[in-house]
């Protein structure tokens, strides 16, 4: 094995054993500042993969600016995330997020089409007022839905023992007010398209079990982050601002981790003849209440509550 390539490896492995590290200490890891292309890429290389991927990019509308290529960008953020989950939640506005709806790419297919509902806009403009964003839920054809995370005492009984005729999952129609003026004043962390932990929340439910892997590489506020927590998974979270990082580094109380920095551009070249390697998920979150046990494939299991 040349030189080069030794190197590639420690490097690989010491980030392994980091990521693994702050999973461990914290339930989640925050990356540097990192376009998604490139964390998305890292992330492949050292064999992570989640279950339930937040993507919720720019809109290509407002805030975060317009780009005449937006729809093929998407495609390739999709492309590169398809790999890494079984779940991926697309964020976007209805009249952008249609552009995506046959060009999904595979093994990635439609699940849903979401819509979260709020009644709370301010409005500027003369004329509708916006009153929904749109999540497509899209997974792989084995990806499991976990509709058990949304049932009662009572409905998991019956689910238990074969009674449960009919299983209410949750509806694809999501309704918590928009995080504006006093409305969620105590999540609110001064991002400016921040979405409440009640939404996303639903989203993880419905693609992980807990102690589980959530990603999110366009993270913003680390709200995803945050739902994971709630909810006792582990996330990795990335975004490509400096300010928002800090955010999230705050909100979370964790620090992010440090990379080196040959992982942080063009990885290909260093990657080469590399060997792909499983990640190991941790055994133990430091966050979370004792009384897990330790599962198959590596993976946290806990008792339904
Ligand atoms: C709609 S916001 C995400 C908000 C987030 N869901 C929350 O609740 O706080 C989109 C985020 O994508 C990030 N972003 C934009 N382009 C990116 C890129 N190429 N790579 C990584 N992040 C990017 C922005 O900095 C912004 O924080």
């Amino acid at each position: 094995m040349s030189g080069n390539s030794n190197r590639a490896k420690k490097l690989f492995s010491e980030t392994r054993e980091n990521i693994q590290a702050s999973l461990s200490e914290n339930g989640v890891v925050i990356l540097p500042p990192m376009d998604v292309l490139v964390s998305s890429r890292v992330l492949n290389l050292l064999g992570i993969s989640a279950q339930t991927t937040i993507l919720d990019p720019w809109y290509n509308k407002g805030v975060g600016g317009k780009r005449d290529d937006y729809v093929e960008y998407i495609l390739t953020v999709l492309n590169a995330m398809q790999p890494l989950s079984e779940h991926v939640f697309l964020w976007g506005f209805p009249e952008i997020v249609a552009h995506f709806i046959e060009k999904i790419p595979p093994p990635l297919q439609l699940r849903c089409w979401l819509t979260w509902f709020y009644k709370n806009s301010p409005s500027m403009i003369r004329g509708w007022r916006s009153a929904q964003m749109t999540c497509l839920h899209l997974s792989k054809p084995d990806a499991k839905m976990h509709v058990e995370n949304f049932l009662n005492e009572v409905q998991l009984q019956k689910l238990k023992h074969g009674k449960l005729r009919f299983i209410p999952g949750p509806p694809s129609v999501i309704e918590e007010p928009l995080l504006c003026g006093f409305v969620g004043r105590n999540e609110q962390t001064g991002h400016p398209s921040q979405k409440p932990v009640a939404v996303i929340e639903r989203l993880i439910l419905m693609g992980t079990a807990r102690g589980e892997l959530v990603l999110d590489l366009m993270s913003g506020a680390g709200t995803s982050g945050e739902a994971a927590y709630n909810n006792e998974r582990f996330s990795i979270i990335c975004d490509i601002s400096e300010e928002y990082t800090a955010m999230a580094e705050k909100r979370l109380g964790v620090r992010r981790i440090a990379l080196p920095s040959a992982l942080m551009g063009k990885v290909d070249g260093i990657a080469e003849g590399l060997e792909p390697k499983k990640f190991r998920m941790p055994f133990k979150n430091g966050r979370l209440p004792a009384g897990i046990e330790a599962g198959r494939d590596h993976q946290l299991t806990f008792l339904m509550k």
